[in-house]
């Protein structure tokens, strides 16, 4: 029989094997958050701190991890979430990652800023695909990248909306680590003394279809990965407002998704404006590094508007304990960034399967031992919540008493 482990039991094993592959540069571009990666570690504490409550003597030999997304019935509750670097972690890694997705019947997101083209991922993935939408500063520009979009055939469109500036990202800098990527002393040796990445990813690619390049950015700005943008100041994204979302809404025919939601009125907002959901997200814990967990505020949001609209989530999920538990929280599916990016880099296409069955078999296993069948078993009552966890402040809040401040919030994400 053959061995597909990869030799890697968890998640963890999969990023020890990344962090031996890949350029530190690139491995921390990757694995850190932002700043002191505070935002980081708290996610993985606030999982740490929700417990389980197993029923037991219950018949859970017919279990499913089954879930209907929009519609559509999935064999788990995954979603791959948009990350733009995998094509540069493993060769033609976005198409590898997306086609694991696809043969686990998972949703892929294409991200913006993505190194394969999205009709490419399409053709030679297939599956279900969903597209991250990055606005940009000139509309008319990200409109038609949003036709692209929608004339590729993806059924969904997820905005995000947690970057209205670039990120404090310290570690990089020191890592002499940048996008578009800039060549100097430090990164060339740290380049060099990883010859399983130059050789197998890097030089793959300059020998075959080039250095990468960012495949969605307008033809005004489109660069390889180690050019300066002509114009970056395109790609600048903060005068983002509620307007654009009304807009997008008119646009988009399918599906579509807000991610980085971190208020519930902000979730109500979103409701408002006609988007089908909201990815509660901290970004990984790569953007702004006093940021909550996104497990800790999952509760207020679905309390403020997880009747009128899908709550998704994501953000630290690295068990399928963590996956468990936010669906017990009432979150109906989640979105893994860094676990199958790790897998990706640990062994392309393969390594994104193992990611994947890892969790898959984690989630198993967990439902099977706290007796719960399906996932519409799954509810608060499974869970031992820590200090009032999910009992946040806005909960008592009232819907009038949100609606009453929307148009002061309405103006803008600074307020
Ligand atoms: C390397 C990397 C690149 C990312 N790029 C994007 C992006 O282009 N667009 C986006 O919306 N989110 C991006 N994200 C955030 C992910 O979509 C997701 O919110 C996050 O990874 C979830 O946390 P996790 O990595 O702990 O699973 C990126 C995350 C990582 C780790």
């Amino acid at each position: 029989m053959t061995d597909n482990t990869l030799g890697a039991y968890n998640i963890a094993d999969l990023r020890e094997m990344a962090r031996r592959r890949l350029p530190k540069g690139m491995f921390e571009f990757v694995d850190r958050g932002t700043e002191d990666d505070l935002a980081l570690r708290n996610n993985r504490a606030a999982f740490e701190r929700i417990k389980l409550k197993p029923r037991t003597l219950v018949d859970v030999s017919g279990r499913s991890q089954e879930i209907t997304l929009f519609g559509k019935r999935q064999p788990m509750p995954i979603v791959i979430a948009p990350t733009g670097t995998a094509g540069l972690l493993w060769y033609g890694g976005e198409t590898g990652l997306a086609r694991a997705a696809a043969a686990a019947g998972i949703p892929f997101t294409v991200a913006t800023n993505s190194m394969t083209a999205m009709e490419t991922i399409a053709d030679q993935a297939g599956g279900r695909l969903w597209f991250q939408l990055y606005m940009w500063s000139d509309r008319a520009l990200s409109h038609k990248l949003v036709a692209r979009v929608n004339a590729a055939g993806f059924d969904a469109l997820i905005v995000t909306v947690d970057g209205a500036v670039a990120a404090n990202r310290e570690y990089n800098h020191r890592n002499g680590f940048s996008m578009p990527m800039k060549f100097g002393a430090r990164n060339v040796a740290d380049v060099l003394t990883h010859p399983r990445w130059l050789a197998g990813v890097l030089l793959r690619y300059l020998l075959t279809t080039g250095m990468p390049r960012f495949e969605h950015h307008p033809s005004e700005v489109r660069d390889t990965i180690t050019a300066r943008p002509s114009a970056k100041s395109l790609l600048k994204n903060d005068s983002l407002n509620w307007e654009d979302l009304r807009v997008l809404r008119k646009l988009w025919p399918g599906v579509l998704m807000v991610k980085g939601i971190l208020h519930p009125r902000d979730a109500v907002l979103a409701a408002d404006c006609g988007a089908d959901a909201v990815i509660v997200s901290n970004h990984g814990g790569r953007m702004l590094d006093s940021s909550m967990a996104t497990i800790a505020v999952l509760p207020e949001i679905l309390d403020a508007a997880g009747k009128r609209l899908t709550v998704m989530v994501d953000s630290g999920f690295r068990r399928g304990s963590d996956v468990v538990k936010a669906l017990a929280l009432g979150a109906q599916a989640v979105l893994v960034g860094r676990a199958t990016l790790y897998g990706t880099a640990a062994g392309g296409e393969a390594g994104a399967a193992r990611a994947i069955a890892i969790l898959r078999e984690e989630i198993d296993r967990v439902m099977a031992l706290i007796g719960v069948r399906s996932v519409a078993e799954l509810d608060r009552a499974c869970l031992h919540m820590a200090d009032g966890m999910g009992r946040g402040e806005a909960v008592g809040e009232t819907a009038p008493a949100i609606l009453a401040t929307r148009g002061r919030v309405a103006v803008g994400p600074m307020l």
